[in-house]
């Protein structure tokens, strides 16, 4: 259904303003937010700080995406790779993922964002598995847009642990499918990435949901994740929309 201009909000307004229909929104929207380290090294600054910069864009991208009618917002916050990182950084990415979980829920929470996370979350340190355990539990009913933080995640990690957990409930080979794989995911309710968007031009999938983004759109762009803001996410729904889904099959 076509919604009558004068209920549609700000960034509604600016998607239909540039001819983005608002009835074909990717469902779910994934991000790669890279380019934290570049942006800040670029200006002489620590590392840190860039993650610190991208903290606050993936505050707008939260919003925006909500706003916009996004229904799930799926971010690479922390990689199994990320550990091979000096430990000043590793460090500080914990704590800033720590205080960004504690900091936000009351406002997560009053904007009706269902809070859920991906990864090996029992490796994390103990205070930033309890943030993100509180986060969870706290916004489970909440029926806006569904948040999930990739934490310590993996592509194969989740297939590895997928087919752990199928093995351990003694199912036998003939009967493993790709729904028996589907099931055992970190979360099989939260349907595939439509679209996934990573910053800072590189053009790689970094071991990002692996099995779920079989058929997901790619958009790169040359913005950083610092500098990615709702003109980049615009264009990025745009550029899905020119798009045409096949999944293997023809048009
Ligand atoms: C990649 O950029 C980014 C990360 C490894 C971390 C992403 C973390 C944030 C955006 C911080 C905020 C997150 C939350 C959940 C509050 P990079 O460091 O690899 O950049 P580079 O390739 O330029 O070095």
């Amino acid at each position: 259904m076509p919604h009558p201009p004068s209920t549609l909000n700000a960034i509604q307004q600016a998607a239909l303003s540039r001819g983005i229909e608002l009835d074909r929104l990717p469902v779910h929207l994934a991000t790669i937010m890279d380019g934290n380290g570049r942006w800040a090294t670029r200006r002489g600054l620590d590392r840190l700080l860039g993650h610190q910069e991208g903290y606050r864009t993936l505050r707008g991208v939260l919003l925006d995406a909500s706003e916009l009618g996004i229904r799930y917002l799926t971010v690479y916050a922390f990689s199994v790779e990320n550990w091979r990182r000096p430990e000043h950084e590793v460090r500080g990415l914990m704590k800033l993922i720590e205080t960004a979980a504690r900091n936000e829920l009351r406002l997560m929470h009053q904007n009706n964002v269902r809070v859920r996370v991906a990864g090996r979350i029992d490796e994390v340190p103990a205070g930033l598995r309890q943030a993100l355990d509180h986060g969870v539990q706290t916004t489970a009913a909440n029926t806006g847009i569904t948040f999930t933080l990739a934490v310590n995640y993996g592509g194969r990690a989740e297939i590895v642990d997928a087919v752990r957990a199928i093995v351990r409930e003694g199912t036998p080979a003939e009967a493993i499918d790709e729904e028996t794989i589907h099931a055992h995911l970190y979360n099989p309710d939260i349907p595939d990435p439509d679209l996934l968007v990573r910053t800072a031009g590189e053009m790689r999938w970094s071991n990002f949901l692996l099995w779920q983004g079989a058929y997901s759109e790619l958009v790169v762009t040359e913005a950083t994740w610092p500098e990615f803001g709702t003109e980049h996410l615009l264009d990025a729904v745009a550029e899905f929309q020119r798009r045409t889904r096949k999944f293997g099959g023809l048009s």
